[in-house]
């Protein structure tokens, strides 16, 4: 996943051979010496903040989830014979959802599912349970940050083309050339005849929006937050919960929520042998989440070398799922 300006893993140069932990320590001392400071939004995702991101799923306030599995229930017929027969699914994230689920289970005789995903663990959890649900499809998982190049492994010589499935609008995640660099490598990895499947939600009234990403319930404050806790735990830093704030808020210009944590007071905060200064209502940028007209996707699609073929969507119109063909140069 992930941002612009601001809250970038993607923006900063990368190292594909830094061990995990090294790659967090630079991140973090990078993201804390800009100004404005940031960090990237890819290490939400430990064990707790992966259950709070589930836990978000569920929410009432958070409409993303549960509209965009709407939409493909309704519409599962014809997002199979959109795809066709003997096709491989490559999922970048988890691939344990329902939505994978349905999906595996609407097409036509696919040849296999591949989930990429850097969870090692979640993703064998994922793909033992998926073979005994799905035992005639080859389930291949690649242990890897999606986010930076991977190639699939060897495929049945009866597949007919390759389907990557990007749901839950985690492209919103990336700024937009990041979005439009991120899918001409899934446009490389489908080949010419290959496809996309992609969900992503719209932009709306900020209300709407707002109330999504600060949720009454506080899961949202809790998953934001957890990044504090993360880095406190895992690079021995000293950042005390209780002076900073969730802030989330609709920046209507950029078109994008905007997540951050504001420092409720002036402080110092150590990270190891760094000290990095905080002036009151001082914020960390955690993570951007833009939202896209249906046109504006079709562009970025465009751009990637993706010809846009179909667009189903919800009865209000905040969520879209798109199929994409691969467009030969
Ligand atoms: C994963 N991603 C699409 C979520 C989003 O809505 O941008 C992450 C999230 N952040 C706060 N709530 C959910």
């Amino acid at each position: 996943m992930s941002q612009n300006t601001a809250p970038s893993q993607e923006a900063r140069p990368q190292d594909n051979n830094l061990p995990e932990k090294e790659e967090f320590l630079r991140d973090v001392f990078a993201g804390l010496q800009e100004t404005p400071k940031s960090l990237p939004c890819k290490y939400f995702y430990d064990a707790k903040g992966s259950q709070l991101f589930d836990q978000i799923t569920t929410l009432e306030a958070y409409y993303p989830t549960r509209t965009e599995l709407g939409i493909l229930q309704q519409h599962l017929p014809q997002i199979a014979d959109i795809i066709g027969p003997n096709a491989i699914i490559v999922e970048p994230g988890s691939g344990s959802s329902l939505k994978t689920h349905l999906l595996l289970k609407a097409l036509y005789q696919p040849t296999a599912y591949i989930p990429v995903d850097i969870s090692e663990e979640h993703l064998h959890i994922a793909a033992q349970s998926l073979r005994q649900q799905f035992p005639h499809i080859a389930i291949s998982p690649i242990a890897a940050d999606y986010t930076k190049p991977f190639s699939l492994p060897p495929f049945p010589n009866t597949t007919q083309r390759i389907i990557a499935y990007y749901p839950g609008s985690t492209l919103g995640n990336f700024p937009p050339t990041q979005a439009i660099h991120f899918l001409s490598r899934l446009r490389e990895v489908v080949g010419a005849s290959g496809g996309l499947l992609l969900g992503v939600d719209r932009k709306k009234d900020k209300a709407v929006l707002e109330h999504a990403y600060n949720d009454p319930e506080g899961v949202t404050a809790a998953f934001n937050l957890n990044l504090l806790v993360r880095i406190n735990q895992e690079l021995g830093a000293d950042f005390k919960l209780e002076q900073f704030a969730h802030d989330a808020f609709y920046n209507e210009q950029e078109g994008r929520i905007e997540m951050h944590l504001r420092s409720k007071q002036e402080q110092i905060v150590h990270v190891q042998d760094h000290r990095f200064a905080f002036a009151k209502d001082e914020t960390i940028c955690t993570e951007y989440s833009y939202k896209y007209s249906p046109e504006e996707v079709q562009q970025l699609g465009q751009q990637a070398g993706f010809q846009q073929k179909c667009l189903w969507s919800d009865p209000q119109d905040y969520f879209s799922l798109y199929f994409f063909s691969a467009v030969t140069a």
